[in-house]
């Protein structure tokens, strides 16, 4: 992982590049900081000609770059596009800050170190944009590489972050976006790594390795033998053609005693999907549908990197956490279309289709969750295509019966720079689940509201407790290199999680 570090001057070691902010003005861009104040040992512009920006057509919208090049000189100076002043504002001015940086950081890349000079965002304290900083400059740099047998080129090595003052707030700023962005690496791994070696049973296994020594977590996982005697079958019928074994994984995080807590500690519980591979079962994908479905474990991914990350930003509330583990294969012993599984919560459900087979499997980790008593149930699936049809492959579908619960966690996606946007669960499309012969069926009506007729069916398990759904079969997976996003798994939901998860606000909200 790139390393990011805070700074109020930079001495010494070459950079390979300065990255200067320019804001889009009125009058053409302009220098979005005091350069003459930062002592550079290269000379740093403080104004630009606006008759050269408009031959290089630079406006100074964000994400776009110009650099110059001194002959001789080591360092270049790069003008990085922040946009207009007014919208470096609150949450908006944190994503084009996280936009420009990647756009420096991949303008940069190859060198040993950069450093970047932070612009004021209106609203927004030095913590908070250092921490924004730090998470895009890591996950621009991010790439999957173990499989490859040639050295990949190499990305920037060290980003230092030049700030005005206040460097204890720049550190720990750093050092939060640093914890979040190596929660979304993990996601962005897991995603990444084939379905040949990423088993339900090594997912447990490497969560297992990463949490047992964090203060206040515990964790455990259940296999075969124990999901049968718990009675989960939702994820066995989903699990009976795979030779592969299921597994639940759990996992626990009691904040410090010294956190205070208003009387109660608030509990969250968080469930994932967790298939490391989804073919669709006896219903089986077409070749195309399958390429991607090593991505199906993206919302377990997403909720357990962001428990290991809020555990150890020491986050206010209890939480829990359950991964729902296996493959969906078609074979011989496979659940056939028209099979009916009895779920944990008693309640039974006709498997039309086995490609549905997400909501299956939540059901039991929705059951589970429901049993700890829980102030507030999360769950993360990439659950429908049709939410991808709804909503592109940028923004998940949110979903819930805790109107408080939904508009928390759009809160923390605007600050976490994850878009989402609700869609209704209404009473009057239950009817689409109804079964001939069962309590539901897995699918709903052809062609008509799928992410919300497999919400439906995840409604059936949460009984009374305030719960939301993330659909985010779009955004788990990018297919190219964009803004800080690279190609394949983005880790989608590891930071609007963390920012729910770390925020006393979110925790007092639970408890009143
Ligand atoms: N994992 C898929 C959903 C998905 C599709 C995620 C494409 C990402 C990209 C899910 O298990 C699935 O197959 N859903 C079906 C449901 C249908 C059979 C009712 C779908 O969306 O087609
Ligand atoms: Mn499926
Ligand atoms: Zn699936």
């Amino acid at each position: 992982m790139m390393r990011v570090v805070a700074a109020v001057s930079v001495e010494g070691d070459a950079l390979v590049a300065w990255g200067l902010p320019v804001v889009s003005g009125d009058d053409g861009p302009m220098v979005a900081v005091d350069s003459d104040a930062l002592g550079a040992d290269v000379e740093l512009p403080s104004t630009l000609d606006a008759e050269w920006c408009e031959r290089l057509r630079f406006t100074g919208k964000v994400g776009s770059t110009v650099v110059l090049r001194t002959a001789g000189a080591k360092t270049d100076v790069v003008l990085v596009g922040v946009g207009p002043t007014a919208r470096l504002v609150g949450n908006a001015g944190l994503e084009s800050l996280r936009r420009a940086v990647a756009a420096f950081v991949r303008s940069a890349s190859g060198g040993e170190r950069a450093a970047f000079v932070m612009p004021v965002v209106e609203g927004i304290g030095i913590e908070v944009a250092t921490e924004a900083v730090a998470e895009a400059a890591i996950l621009t740099s991010y790439r999957y590489d173990v499989l490859r047998s040639e050295d990949a080129p190499a990305g920037l090595g060290e980003l230092v972050v030049v700030v005005p003052g206040d460097l204890d707030a720049a550190e720990a700023g750093v050092a939060r976006g640093t914890e979040i962005a190596s929660g979304v690496t993990l996601a962005r791994d897991l995603v990444n790594e084939p379905a040949a070696t990423l088993t339900p049973e090594r997912f447990a296994e490497v969560f297992v390795g990463r949490l047992a020594s964090i203060p206040g977590v515990d964790v455990e996982v259940w296999d075969l033998a124990r999901i049968r005697q718990e009675r989960l079958g939702g994820l066995l019928g989903v699990a009976a053609g795979s030779t592969n074994e299921p597994r639940v994984l759990r996992a626990t995080y009691e904040p410090p005693a010294s956190v205070p807590s208003g009387g109660r500690v608030p509990h969250v519980a968080l469930v994932g999907k967790g298939i490391t591979f989804d073919t669709g079962g006896l219903s089986l994908k077409t070749a195309g549908g399958m390429e991607t479905m090593k991505t199906d474990m993206g919302g377990a991914a997403a909720v357990f990197a962001a428990l290991e990350a809020a555990a150890r930003l020491g986050a206010p509330m209890r939480i829990s956490a359950w991964a729902m583990l296996t493959e969906n294969m078609p074979s011989g012993t496979a659940t056939k279309p028209g099979d009916v599984l009895t779920t944990r919560k008693g309640k039974t459900i006709e498997v039309l289709n086995t490609d549905a087979e997400g909501r299956l499997v939540l059901s039991d980790g929705l059951q589970l969750a429901v049993e700890a008593e829980p102030d507030a149930i999360i769950d993360l699936a990439t659950l429908t295509g049709a939410c991808i049809v709804a909503l592109g492959d940028e923004i998940a579908g949110v979903m819930g019966t805790g109107d408080a619960l939904v508009n928390e966690i759009r809160r923390a996606s605007e600050r976490a720079g994850e878009s989402l946007w609700p869609l209704p669960l209404p009473e009057d499309y239950r009817s689409h689940i109804d079964s001939e012969i069962a309590d539901m069926k897995n699918i709903g009506k052809a062609g008509q509201a799928g992410t919300i007729s497999a919400a439906l069916l995840l409604k059936e398990f949460v009984d009374d407790v305030p719960w939301a759904h993330l659909d985010i079969a779009g955004p788990s997976r990018a297919d190219g290199d964009r803004r800080y996003l690279t190609r394949g798994g983005t880790g989608y939901g590891v930071r609007t999680l963390v920012q729910l998860l770390t925020s006393g606000e979110f925790a007092a909200s639970l408890i009143d």
